[in-house]
């Protein structure tokens, strides 16, 4: 039988037997598990080759769930009620019930509401949570279909629930909230503007690390497999004359190469489409083995900044 489909109740059975499958998110698809179960939680990290340090989000169906799981301060039940269902991640305190193998022995959890509804649905009918890492081997590209999903994971993932392409494309905001203070760690979707017209607050900015249990992220992460520079595109272009090149570009399309080795991700310069297609791209052209990636800045604004951060995650130059 297929290992990818729709089927809700086979979905459920496995996951109720500890076993892990793939579940559509509007951000990126997860590896799921029954994030109360330890045996469970412990394949996630075996199946993406995933250092224990490194903890994991737990999904849950609605804000009120939360509850059950974490405690809320004022400003994190603000940004909770204004932003969930959606593509938002907080960092709670933990209560006993949440295993320190889902939080790598942090007194703080990440939590998250998604809003798909494959997933929803999926969340209705369990009765526990999911905890849930993007459904990529550790490092790579986060998957934005099931088809990815099964190309990364192949056998070491159960079934995969297909709800269709991501709608956002990129992986949830990530903030927490110390001493009054908005920290965001991880920016996506939901951009730093609009928790700061909610909350009346300064959101203040974690810089990416080399040490994830402490920032919740690490510097090089994304890749691609073939090398990726960003700059000047005309200029990076004569530079590697003598490479096979792809590239990523915002709207333009550049002359001196190929149609075909250039992606687009919005000739209408629409932001959303451009989020929404660039991981398909990346993979897209790690299948075609071109030499090097070449792209470029995006704007700094909404998602342009989430997008410019995943591809500064992926540069050659921050890959060890
Ligand atoms: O959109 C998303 O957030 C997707 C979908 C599947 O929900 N999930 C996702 O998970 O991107 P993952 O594991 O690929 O990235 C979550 C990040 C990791 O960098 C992890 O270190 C951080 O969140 N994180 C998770 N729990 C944490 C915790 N308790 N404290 C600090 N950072 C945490
Ligand atoms: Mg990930």
């Amino acid at each position: 039988m297929s290992q990818i489909g729709e089927n809700l109740l086979k979905a459920t059975t496995l996951l109720e037997s500890d076993e892990l499958v793939g579940i559509p998110t509007e951000t990126v698809y997860g590896l799921a598990a029954n994030a109360l179960s330890d045996k469970a939680v412990i394949k996630i990290f075996e199946a993406k080759n995933r250092p224990t340090f490194n903890p994991l989000i737990v999904h849950v169906v609605d804000v009120n769930a939360i509850h059950k799981y974490a405690e809320f301060d004022p400003i994190s039940l603000q940004l909770a009620e204004a932003f969930m269902p959606g593509p938002f991640t907080l960092l709670l305190p933990k209560k006993p019930i949440i295993s320190d193998l889902v939080t790598a022995g942090s007194p703080k959890v990440a939590i998250r509401v998604p809003n798909q509804i494959t997933t929803t649905k999926l969340l209705m009918l369990l009765t526990f949570p999911l905890a849930a890492p993007s459904a990529n081997p550790s490092g790579y590209v986060s998957p934005t279909t099931a088809q990815h999903v099964l190309e990364g994971l192949k056998d070491k993932v159960s079934y995969i629930l297909d709800g269709g392409q991501s709608e956002v494309g990129l992986e949830s905001t990530i903030v927490e909230v110390k001493n009054n203070q908005i920290i965001l760690h991880r920016i996506g979707a939901i951009s730093v503007e609009q928790m700061e017209k909610i909350t009346g607050l300064k959101v203040v900015v974690n810089e990416p690390s080399d040490h994830p249990a402490s920032a919740g992220q690490m510097k090089s992460h994304y890749a691609t497999k073939t090398p990726l520079y960003r700059g000047d595109i005309d200029q990076l272009i004569q530079q590697y004359e003598d490479k096979n090149i792809a590239i990523i570009s915002f709207k333009k399309l550049y002359e001196g190469l190929k149609k075909g080795h250039q992606y687009i991700l919005s000739p209408n310069g629409d932001l959303k489409e451009a989020a929404k297609h660039l991981f398909e791209v990346m993979r897209c052209i790690d299948e075609f083995h071109f030499d090097i990636i070449i792209t470029e800045l995006f704007p700094d604004e909404g998602l342009g900044r989430a997008i410019n951060d995943r591809l500064e995650r992926a540069l050659a130059i921050n890959k060890s």
